[in-house]
């Protein structure tokens, strides 16, 4: 797909802080896709490692039996990122005005960003960014299903179909320029059953 600006776009071009003003305590893919992001966590997260849950929120689907050494949170809801056990600690922010990462080079074992991606108007650079704070090899799991909120995901991914989206993800990634071993896997745990489940993964240069 060529990308113009127009791709970037957004129905609401509002501040992301108006929309995300009011916590949503709710799950946004159902139990199935949840398991299937836990497992792929639990597959690609090193049990001891410094994790970054990146665009967070209540729950940031990580296996419940694994302590990870520290877990970072960053969303844009405080009473979300306060409810949410799994995190040690978290700041909001919104990555559509403010891109940079506030944490120093190579501070991440792995990063994750569930059901998100397709709210940034920037992605390259902020997945540019994701990979200086990452450790070199260190995993970043990005996941999705068929749902969102249409009025605050950019042009391009109400566009495409789910292969499609991975592609697009794929590339942001290849874009960005600091990743390696790009893999698409679906992991829809009953395909047309329940939500799908797909993810793009890579590794930090
Ligand atoms: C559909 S929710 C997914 C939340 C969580 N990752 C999960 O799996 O349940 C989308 C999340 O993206 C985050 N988000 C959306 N726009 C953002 C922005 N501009 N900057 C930072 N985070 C953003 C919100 O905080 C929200 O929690």
């Amino acid at each position: 797909m060529q990308l113009t600006p127009d791709s970037f776009k957004r129905w609401d071009e509002t501040p992301d802080e108006r929309f995300y003003a009011q916590p949503r305590l709710v799950t946004h893919i159902d139990d199935p896709a949840i398991a299937a992001v836990t497992q792929l966590y639990r597959e690609y997260f090193p049990q001891t490692g410094v994790i970054l849950d990146l665009m967070s929120s209540w729950i940031s689907h990580l296996p419940a039996d694994v302590t990870y050494k520290y877990v970072f949170g960053l969303g844009m809801n405080e009473q979300e990122l306060s409810a949410n056990p799994a995190l040690n600690d978290w700041i909001v922010q919104n990555l559509n005005t403010t891109p940079d990462l506030p944490f120093q080079d190579n501070s991440f074992d792995g990063a994750g960003i569930c059901v998100s991606i397709d709210y940034l108007t920037d992605p390259v650079t902020i997945l540019r960014d994701l990979g200086r704070v990452l450790k070199p090899d260190a995993p970043l799991v990005i996941t999705f299903s068929n749902r969102c909120f249409s009025s605050k995901v950019i042009a391009a991914w109400l566009q495409l179909d789910m292969p499609g989206r991975q592609n697009l993800v794929a590339t942001f990634l290849e874009q960005a320029g600091n990743w390696h071993s790009i893999e698409q896997l679906d992991r829809s745990p009953n395909p047309g059953q329940t939500d799908p489940l797909v993810a793009v993964v890579a590794r930090a240069r």
